[in-house]
């Protein structure tokens, strides 16, 4: 006949084990702590913004402030932010005193990784597979069957307002696949 014990007897772990759990939980809160920024830069935020489109964000999850990005870049930098769904999208720095009109998902339309940009050879590798895209993210080779999807970037309050590409993709004229 079985027997269950519902008494409050708990295992015995020992003071040493309990106390290593405890320590073991405080280092996981720091690791995930120190973790938040990182992950949080991959979470699509709660919401997409006041109206105007979605509002760019740095690695930390805070606003682009356009003068200070114009101020710490260079022209022709492109440069990772938070976009539209959290996307990780780039920015690109058209002139001293302007960002271009539209951000570049840096999501590569092979398998999903994200897709650096070399600076030398003034076009996207993906370190995955190999695929390329110039500057303007159009797939230049493959496996990547497509160009890396568009968004627009205008300027708002010194904030950067993302709103979905819908029309025809400048780079190739046709449809836009993404949309
Ligand atoms: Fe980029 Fe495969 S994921 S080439």
């Amino acid at each position: 006949m079985a027997q269950f014990s519902e008494s409050a007897d708990v295992p015995d772990m020992g003071r040493r084990q309990f106390m290593n759990l405890l320590t073991f939980g405080t280092v996981t809160g720091v690791a995930l702590g120190a973790l938040y920024p990182v992950v949080n830069y991959f979470i699509p935020p709660a919401s997409g913004g006041a109206g105007g489109g979605t509002v760019a964000k740095n690695e930390l999850g805070n606003d682009v402030l356009v003068s200070q990005f114009l101020d710490s870049h260079n022209v022709g930098d492109r440069t990772l932010v938070q976009g539209l769904k959290g996307d990780p999208t780039y920015i690109v720095v058209e002139s001293k005193e302007a960002i271009t009109d539209y951000g570049i998902n840096a999501i590569c339309t092979h398998l999903g990784c994200v897709v650096p940009w070399n600076v030398a050879e003034n076009k996207f590798k993906c370190p995955c597979h190999g695929s390329q895209y110039d500057a303007t993210g159009k797939v230049i080779r493959g496996p990547a069957p497509k160009s890396l999807p568009l968004a627009h970037a205008k300027v708002a309050e010194d904030k950067i307002l993302l709103t979905p590409w819908t029309e025809t993709d400048f780079r190739t004229g046709d449809a836009a696949w993404w949309a």
